[in-house]
């Protein structure tokens, strides 16, 4: 186990901010880990993927870079197979994993940036599919203890762009492994979220398979969203807002064209996009960086802004919101 010092963050995260990790370890295994967190750090950052934060100034941390690999078949029945994926794993490369085996249920979150063991923490999601429809378990260590505990899906409480491992338990767990349960026959493909449903047809596509709909998830995603190995950015940047019924009918009045989309009896979700859109900063570019120009949820860096710069502009947009529309915009991304 090597630690090493003054370690440039750049190509760890995916907005590309040129930070200073005070000190950096490489973590191949648990034993690697459970022997970093023998070395009683002061702080510490896990770093998975780097891909939903925003890193605002040098880490004075050690940060731990999680780095397990491995993917196996650990239980298979007549139409489902669980899979144990190592937290270091990219998370799309499972995915293309899981096609190239025929397996279906993470199609639909084909070419999400991020790693396989931060995917719980916030419960990714696209194309009408999220993370906790074919999780079973995960892994975890306590970072006092240094024990091993296995969460199911209801200790994980999972809901939207959220879990457990972002509210009560924060920091106190680093994921190591995920199992997932995937069909090996049969699978249940969802079509049903539109912009899916056009490309399909488009392809002329009448019975997908898992290969076609991830076929049609890539090419909207990349119609839309930058690649960050190109552009830097972190996907959304905010989450969509989930409103009163009676907020919503009262901004309706004056933007009779808001899309929304029923969540309850007493609430509705606005896509943040939209709201952004209208209040005039899609495309918007300020030096070095901007708001992407074919989706206003994603913020980019075009070169060498700094975190604070993106994150005067989220606080910029933020206010914009609440002074239209009266909704406050919470950010998606985890700002350091
Ligand atoms: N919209 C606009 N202008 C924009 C962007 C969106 O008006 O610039 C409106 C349109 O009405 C559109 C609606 O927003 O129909 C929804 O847009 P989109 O399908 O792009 O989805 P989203 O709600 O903006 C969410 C996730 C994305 C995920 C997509 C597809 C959140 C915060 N974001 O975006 O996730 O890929 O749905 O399922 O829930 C991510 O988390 O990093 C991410 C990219």
């Amino acid at each position: 186990m090597v630690i090493k010092n003054n370690i440039s963050l750049k190509d760890l995260n995916t907005f590309g901010m040129s930070v200073v990790a005070r000190e950096f370890i490489t973590i191949e295994s648990k034993k690697d880990l459970i022997a970093a967190l023998n070395t009683n750090p002061s702080n510490m950052l896990i770093l998975g993927g780097g891909s939903n934060m925003l890193l605002t100034k040098d880490v004075d941390a050690l940060v731990l870079h999680i780095n397990i690999k491995g993917i196996k078949v650990v239980s298979n029945s007549e139409n489902n197979v669980r899979v144990e994926v190592a937290a270091g794993e990219n998370w799309h490369e499972f995915v293309s994993w899981c096609l190239d085996k025929n397996y279906g249920g993470v199609e639909n979150l084909s070419l999400i940036p991020g790693n396989v063991g931060t995917a719980p923490i916030q419960n990714i999601g696209a194309y009408g599919v999220e993370l906790k429809d074919s999780f079973v378990s995960c892994q975890a260590l306590d970072v006092d203890t240094k024990e091993l505990r296995t969460f199911t899906k209801k200790d994980c409480n999972f809901g939207y762009r959220n879990s457990v491992f972002k509210e009560e338990l924060k920091g106190q767990y680093i994921i190591t492994s995920v199992i997932f349960e995937l069909s090996s026959h049969q699978h249940i493909t969802k079509t049903n979220y539109g912009a899916i449903e056009a490309e399909l047809k488009k392809n002329g596509v009448v019975n997908p398979t898992i290969q076609d709909i991830s076929t049609a998830v890539i090419s909207i995603r990349n119609s839309k969203l930058p690649n960050p190995k190109v552009l830097g950015n972190s996907g959304s940047f905010f989450k969509n807002p989930v409103i009163a019924h009676s907020k919503f009918e009262i901004i309706k009045e004056q933007f009779p064209d808001i899309p929304h989309y029923i969540v309850s009896d007493a609430t509705v979700k606005i896509p943040a996009g939209w709201l952004i859109e209208t209040a005039g900063f899609k495309g918007k570019k300020f030096g070095s960086y901007g708001v992407h120009d074919k989706q206003a949820l994603v913020l980019v860096n075009y070169g060498n802004a700094s975190g604070k710069d993106l994150l005067q502009l989220s606080i910029q947009i933020q206010e914009a919101i609440l002074i239209i529309f009266g909704i406050h915009l919470e950010s998606e991304v985890n700002i350091l």
